[in-house]
């Protein structure tokens, strides 16, 4: 009887500690299927960082050229005040020309690894590494345009 009243809490206390170091492990990060990060990669581009808006051509009507889809385009404003400008935004589809890596420094730093940065009106990211890596598979996956 002692012994029973002793042993239950002792097994309690120890079921008790197994949960909360269950609970307390970090998450593990969990591993982005391929087609995962393509569609973090495409809501990116997409709808957050909105690169369509500048690196995409557009029809007569105002919308997108979908079959250029960031084919590269002509900035279509001009800054307020006179200010260094580039007047076109290059193709991103499939990435031309640029490596992962080079791709990835821009969008994680704003600035290009030789420590300069692209002319204005394109923006400084200051993404995470994994979201530039999910930007650029997606950018990778559509293929230059034609
Ligand atoms: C507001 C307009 C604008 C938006 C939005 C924009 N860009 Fe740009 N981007 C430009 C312009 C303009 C250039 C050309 C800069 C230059 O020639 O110096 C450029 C250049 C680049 C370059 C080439 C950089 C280099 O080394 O010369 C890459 C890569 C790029 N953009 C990727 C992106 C991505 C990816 C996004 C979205 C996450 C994005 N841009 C959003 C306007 C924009």
């Amino acid at each position: 009887m002692k012994n029973t009243l002793l042993v239950v809490p002792i097994v309690a206390g120890a079921a008790g500690l197994i949960c909360i170091a269950v609970q307390t492990r970090p998450a593990l990060a969990r591993t982005q299927s391929p087609e995962e990060l393509l569609a973090q990669g495409r809501h990116l581009v997409t709808n957050v960082a909105l690169c369509g808006d500048c690196h995409s051509p557009r029809l007569g009507t105002g919308g997108f050229d979908r079959a250029r889809w960031l084919g590269g385009a002509p900035i279509g404003f001009n800054p307020v005040v006179p200010m260094p400008w580039a007047p076109v935004a290059p193709p991103l589809a499939g990435l031309p020309g640029r490596s992962d890596a080079e791709v990835v420094a821009l969008l994680t730093t704003g600035a290009r690894r030789d420590g300069t940065a692209p002319l204005p009106p394109m923006p400084a990211f200051h993404l995470s590494e994994q979201e530039a890596a999910a930007v650029v598979a997606y950018l990778r996956s559509l293929g230059p345009t034609p």
